[in-house]
């Protein structure tokens, strides 16, 4: 069976409750539901996990490279600045999505810098939490399903 892994950054776990006028009103437990779901309909196994800190986020990636197909990450604020996670993406060889709730391209300059997603072959922005559903479909067709 198909898995794929959903990769959460920095303070995703605060949806809902995080400046609600850029992220929304719905949680991360909302998130996930939806992820669920929509992986279940697509007949396809997903992990999904969410962490604050750099090293765990490396960390998944790495093991993603052993038991799954391909990621769909969300780096949060380490998407600015984290080469290593850039450098995990690279050395898991899976085919890698980007996602962003927001529209970083819209936002400070600071966010218009990616370095994970100089390794992902698609990168999903601006359309909020159905953003990731968007991405998921993008890596399935990538994968042959
Ligand atoms: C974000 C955009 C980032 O700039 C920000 O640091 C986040 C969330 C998004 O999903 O829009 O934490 O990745």
């Amino acid at each position: 069976m198909t898995r794929i892994m959903i990769v959460n950054g920095p303070n995703l776990n605060m949806l809902g409750r995080r400046e609600p006028d850029i992220y929304g009103h719905q949680t991360y437990a909302d998130l996930i539901k939806m992820i669920s779901r929509h992986c279940q309909e697509k007949g396809i196994d997903v992990k999904i996990m969410q962490s604050n800190h750099e090293g765990a986020l490396v960390d998944a990636i790495q093991q993603a490279a052993d038991y799954c197909d391909g990621i769909v990450i969300n780096p949060a604020a380490y998407t600015h600045t984290s080469v290593a996670i850039l450098d995990a993406l690279k050395a898991a060889a899976l085919p890698a999505v980007e996602v962003h709730i927001s529209d970083v391209d819209s936002r400070e300059e600071f966010r218009h810098l990616s370095y994970p997603g100089m390794y992902c072959f698609k990168t999903v922005k601006g359309e909020g939490l159905a953003g990731y559903l968007t991405a998921i479909d993008a890596l399935l067709a990538k994968i042959g399903l």
